[in-house]
């Protein structure tokens, strides 16, 4: 074997064990659009899920069937019928919707039976359990409308779900639901999703879909410039939701995010929009630090936010040890006062315990992040991580390429969250004036 091999495989396999080691036990419910199966991504969404569920992670998975349930009615000569992006289901749509159910639940169920040799999915042993969870009610009559068939989710067995997942199963549920007259009613796999990670309290509601997340200027086109935000707080997540129209497309901006926020809303702290044309999303997002598409977070419990010239004192008293013993250079409260807007904290109850800042240098396209610092007892709990990340949305809103820091003791610290290390040269010119050569920082810098 190549010893070139051993240096990659194994730093690679070891930066995992980490995000392994968290998510064992937890419980993911995982909604995939229709549009996936229909574009031919079940065999490797179906991989990647086994590998999650052997890591310990509990699943549930929500399958839609939008296009095979159209395909199923162009068959049949008729056309779909939507009203404010809910379908109206007829009987004739419900026999489509039950049919185009009943293929995907078997196609699904085949695609976890594989275990050919020498592929993902040897080995394993998936055992996908389906069941009659999900209580609905009609949508009944809105606005003169009759939705007819088609339901919204009335309750969740939750305990039936928790045992079986207990088991060591896989849950998986079509978007249908049983009235306690036996009635079926057609229901949305959004609507699904949502309601059982919420009732369940899981911890992530994961979307795999037709769109790539959302972007950091959600209406301007894709651009380098405009790439997708990877974290949105919750709060700007229903600041954005409450400027869209009603979405009514899938591929309309609001369409999962409303998902989002409702779940993280009813204590999912975390929902994700992923998409699906990225082979490997699911493990992308789950096992890499930066993550793919959008996650909606809720930061409720401790504000992550933009300081005040009230946050002085509490900045200078968080920095202060760490100036005494060299770790970083010292910054008076003149300074502090004077750049406090470039300053991010995260505050608990008054108690400032974390705090970074971010100089821009746009004439290089680069900014500084500078005096990074979570209090001694904070410390090892995720909060420097959180606080580098709102770092570079503050960095990316202002159009930098890349942000820099300037480090003597915490080098791997950056190492391990992307940042590579550079010569003093790289640094924008007005930096380089300033750089203090006998102090001897290393310069580390991370893309954007
Ligand atoms: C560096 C610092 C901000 C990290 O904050 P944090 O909230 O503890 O970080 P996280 O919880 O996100 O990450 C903790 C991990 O980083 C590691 N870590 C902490 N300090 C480190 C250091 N100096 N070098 C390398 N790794 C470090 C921890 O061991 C822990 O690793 P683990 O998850 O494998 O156990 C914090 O340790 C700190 O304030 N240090 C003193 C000030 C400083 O050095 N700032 C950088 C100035 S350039």
């Amino acid at each position: 074997m190549s010893t070139v091999f051993n240096f990659t495989f194994v730093p690679w396999f070891r930066s995992v064990a980490p995000y392994i080691h968290m998510h064992r036990g937890k419980t993911f419910v995982v909604g995939i659009a229709g549009e996936a199966i229909a574009a031919g991504k079940l065999q490797h969404l179906a991989q990647d899920l086994a590998l999650i569920q052997s890591m310990g992670v509990k699943i549930v998975l929500v399958h839609g069937f939008r296009p095979q349930v159209n395909e199923q009615l162009a068959a049949k000569g008729h056309t779909p019928k939507y009203s404010q992006g809910i379908r109206i289901t007829d009987s004739v749509a419900l026999d489509c919707a039950q049919e185009a159910a009943g293929q995907l639940r078997y196609e699904i169920e085949a695609a976890f039976s594989q275990g050919l040799p020498n592929t993902p999915m040897a080995g394993s042993t998936v055992r996908v359990i389906s069941g009659n969870f999900i209580t609905a009610r009609p949508v009944g009559i809105v606005d003169g409308v009759d939705f007819i068939h088609s339901g919204l989710v009335r309750k969740v067995d939750v305990d039936g779900i928790m045992r079986t997942l207990d088991m060591g199963a896989m849950v998986l549920l079509s978007p249908f639901g049983f009235s306690p007259t036996g009635e079926a009613f057609n229901l949305a796999m959004e609507e699904v999703a949502t309601s059982v990670a919420t009732e369940l309290q899981a911890d992530k509601l994961i979307f795999v879909t037709e769109v790539p997340g959302i972007r950091i200027e959600p209406h301007a086109p894709a651009s380098e410039d405009n790439p997708i935000d990877t974290e949105l707080p919750l709060a700007a997540a229903k600041q954005l939701l409450a400027s869209l129209p009603t979405p009514t497309e899938p591929t309309d901006i609001g369409f999962y995010l409303q998902h989002c926020v409702k779940a993280c809303e009813e204590g999912v702290e975390r929902s994700h929009i992923l998409p699906f044309a990225v082979d490997g999303a699911l493990l992308l997002e789950v096992y890499v630090h930066d993550g793919i598409g959008t996650m909606v977070i809720d930061e409720k419990l401790e504000e992550l936010r933009e300081a005040t010239s009230d946050d002085v004192g509490g900045i200078l008293q968080l920095i202060e040890p760490f100036e005494k013993d060299g770790t970083l250079v010292k910054r008076d409260r003149t300074e502090i006062e004077r750049d406090i807007d470039h300053y991010t904290i995260i505050d608990h109850d008054g108690v400032i315990f974390a705090c970074a800042a971010l100089y821009p240098y746009p004439e290089a396209k680069t900014a500084e992040m500078a005096a990074l610092t979570v209090s001694p007892q904070s410390q090892g709990q995720g909060d420097g991580e959180k606080v580098l990340k709102r770092i570079e949305q503050r960095a990316r809103a202002m159009g930098v390429k890349s942000i820099f820091v300037l480090t003597t003791r915490t080098m791997h610290w950056f190492i391990k969250r992307g940042f590579v290390q550079q010569d003093p040269d790289w640094l924008p010119e007005a930096r380089k004036r300033k750089y203090n050569w006998d102090r001897k920082s290393q310069v580390l810098v991370k893309k954007l």
